[in-house]
């Protein structure tokens, strides 16, 4: 009979076994995978661990800051926090392409990270919260020829000239195990119990050219929306629920004046895996109070769609 804390306990002599005295270093997203991954090769080698937090500028609002409060504050994991979101944005500059996206965030996240590897200075191994699903789903779609749907940056995308072995306790894990993972391990509901978040960020929920002014934007209302959903008591039934700005600008009429300004998506998504999603079938009161809000809210949005397309044919995220 296997259990959560079976697990931990073979993982942990794994780590200890395949690390030996060697350093580690664990690149952070800012997601619960690269989280748990870390708290996880934390206890099994203790500050052998260097944890190294690229921001990117892409994550939803509030989230970065969380991150660092967690490991330092509660955790007193060693943590490289390195703003880089000028960075991000400055190289976005014109990108429109979803996979040029998504492989520019995937490289400069890596550069960024192997820069910093080298400041902390001779680590051996590095460490990644690689999920079941991200091994088999960058491959190939299931059961159709070998084509790669979206190059997912977290997985593959450490070059050789870094010389080191990975360390991926998570690999064999589902996503409801690695949050039941995390509660073991004793990280907070409130983090465990978050919806996934691509490693792209909110770059691949702006269709067209990523700004800063657009992130922005999306930020707020994505907030709107999740507070809502938080409140109606509906977060945990659903797997992600996102917001999404599109490049389209609506003409609308807001007290007696003439707006025209972008619309805003909504997504939300039952799920098990991530590989196969159902939308979530609000109610309508609870959809118009949500748009109500943002378009009130959110100066920049002046229209709220609902996404009603399952996966497959549609993928959860837009991008
Ligand atoms: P899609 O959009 O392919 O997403 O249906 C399936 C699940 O994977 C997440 N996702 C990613 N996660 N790096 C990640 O760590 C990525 O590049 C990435 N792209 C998509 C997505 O949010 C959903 O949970």
């Amino acid at each position: 009979d296997w259990t959560m804390a079976e697990f931990r306990k073979t993982k942990i002599e794994e780590i200890r076994a395949q690390v030996g005295k060697g350093k580690v270093i664990c690149g952070l997203s800012g997601g619960v995978d690269s989280a748990v991954a870390a708290v996880l090769i934390h206890e099994a080698i203790g500050d052998q661990l260097t944890c190294v937090f690229v921001d990117h500028g892409l994550m939803r609002l509030g989230e970065a800051e969380q991150v660092v409060s967690l490991f330092r504050g509660h955790y007193n994991i060693p943590l490289v926090h390195k703003d880089v979101s000028a960075l991000f944005l400055n190289g976005l500059a014109g990108v429109t392409d979803p996979e040029a996206k998504r492989k520019f965030i995937g490289k400069t996240f890596i550069d960024v990270f192997e820069e910093e590897a080298k400041q902390v200075g001779g680590a051996d191994f590095l460490a990644q919260g690689t999920l079941y699903p991200d091994v088999i789903e960058s491959v190939s779609f299931t059961g159709g020829p070998s084509v790669t749907i979206k190059s997912h940056h977290n997985v593959g995308g450490l070059p050789d000239r870094m010389n080191m072995q990975l360390v991926e306790p998570l690999r064999e894990l589902f996503k409801d195990e690695v949050r039941e993972l995390g509660r073991e391990l004793g990280l907070p509901e409130i983090f465990v119990g978050r919806h996934p978040f691509p490693g792209p960020g909110l770059a691949i929920r702006i269709p067209g050219e990523v700004t800063r002014e657009r992130c922005d934007i999306l930020r707020k209302a994505d907030a709107i929306y999740l507070e809502e959903i938080r409140n109606a008591g509906l977060y945990d039934a659903i797997w992600q629920a996102f917001a999404v700005l599109l490049p389209v600008k609506t003409v609308g009429v807001m007290g007696d004046g003439r707006t025209y300004d972008s619309v805003c998506a909504l997504r939300a998504v039952t799920s098990t895996d991530g590989m196969t999603a159902d939308i979530y079938p609000f109610d309508a009161a609870f959809l118009s109070r949500v748009a109500t809000r943002i378009i009130n809210e959110v100066k920049g949005i002046n229209r709220v769609v609902y996404d009603y397309t399952s996966k497959p044919p549609g993928t959860i995220e837009w991008e």
